[in-house]
């Protein structure tokens, strides 16, 4: 029997993107006849029964907007199998019959139990800025973060140069170092501190005094959260350069801004391919990005997998800078 009506919520961190997702999905289902319902507050608001129809209009002049505008948030009750069930006998009394899940490795295991275990069919979507999602080329947010680090660690980089100082730039990454390697290789930074290669404070050191002695006069290493903080690199470096250094922290800025032309790109593609796998009856899956096409990814294949670092584009930061 074809699907009617369909919801979609965004939970977990937030990326830029996430929006323009929303509005493909509302939009192209409309267009295909389908009632959509915006779930607000991911999760939290589905067991608060947080759901309201969305109109063509409701979504006008989101897509250039950072964050999400159904908000999001963390649910840890949600991993307990009653409250899922209890999420959803509220979609069925909502008469929800398949719902998009836009958001990280966390919430599409979510969306995946939903699926399997709850007899709700659903359709992911990966949004995270951490591109930590395996079955995916990109995830939403993570070009326009990568924006947003690269204009941060540029700007340090006239002051680091003016001052002959180092900067030690921590980025986001709690699991993996994907921020911290790309931001070092498009701004030219010395290192990536990353958690999935150890760090030789001894080599480092000795790399940094090395390039002063051919004529750098700033050095810029970046080091991702889940490496180590911003403060222990600098104290393990310091004494040992002998110049000084200064520390930035990015923080949330890196999940903020309107998002780039290449994340309201993906994100309405991914929006529309979510619409369309519901079309075909095509459930359990997220839209990943393959080689620049859409594909559908069964959650199998997904979860639980971590996806390994590239280490050509490890060696490749250090050769170039
Ligand atoms: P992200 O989706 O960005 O990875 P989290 O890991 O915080 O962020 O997950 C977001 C939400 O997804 C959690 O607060 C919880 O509601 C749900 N979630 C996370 N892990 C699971 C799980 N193993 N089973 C069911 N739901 C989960
Ligand atoms: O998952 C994205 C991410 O930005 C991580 O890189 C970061 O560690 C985490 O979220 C921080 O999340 P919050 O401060 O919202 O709990």
């Amino acid at each position: 029997m074809a699907v009617k009506r369909i919801a979609v919520l965004t939970s977990g961190g937030d990326s830029p993107g996430m929006n323009a997702a929303v509005r493909a999905i509302v939009r192209y289902g409309i267009k295909s006849d389908l009632e959509v319902y915006g779930i607000f507050r991911g999760y939290a608001g589905l067991l608060d029964e947080d759901i309201h129809k969305l109109e063509f209009r409701d979504v006008s002049g989101i897509m250039e907007k950072g964050g999400t505008f159904l908000r999001t948030a963390r649910c840890p009750e949600f991993k307990v199998t009653n409250v899922r069930d209890e999420a959803a006998q509220i979609l069925k009394k909502h008469e929800i019959e398949a719902l998009v899940v836009i958001g990280g490795d966390g919430s599409l295991h979510g969306a995946a139990f939903l699926d399997a275990d709850h007899g709700i069919p659903t359709i992911g979507i990966p949004g995270s800025i951490d591109n930590d999602i395996f079955g995916t080329d990109m995830c939403i947010g993570v070009d326009t973060c990568l924006n947003t680090t690269m204009e941060a660690v540029q700007k340090l980089k006239d002051t680091a140069s003016s001052h002959e100082r180092a900067f030690i730039v921590e980025v986001m990454g709690r699991e993996n170092g994907y921020i911290a390697l790309m931001t070092a290789i498009i701004t030219g930074s010395e290192a990536a501190i990353i958690p999935e290669v150890p760090v030789d404070y001894d080599k480092l050191s000795d790399r940094l005094l090395e390039e002063r002695k051919r004529g750098k006069i700033n050095s810029i290493i970046i080091v991702a959260e889940g490496a180590a903080s911003a403060y222990t690199v600098s104290r393990h470096l310091e004494h040992k350069i002998g110049y000084e250094t200064r520390i930035t922290i990015l923080g949330h800025v890196q999940r903020g801004g309107s998002p780039s032309a290449f994340d309201r790109s993906l994100s309405t593609r991914m929006g529309l391919h979510a619409v369309q796998a519901i079309l075909d009856g095509d459930f359990g899956k997220m839209i990943g990005l393959q080689a620049n096409t859409m594909a559908r990814v069964p959650y199998e294949e997904i979860l639980g997998r971590k996806k390994p670092i590239n280490m050509e584009l490890y060696k490749l930061s250090y050769i170039l800078s």
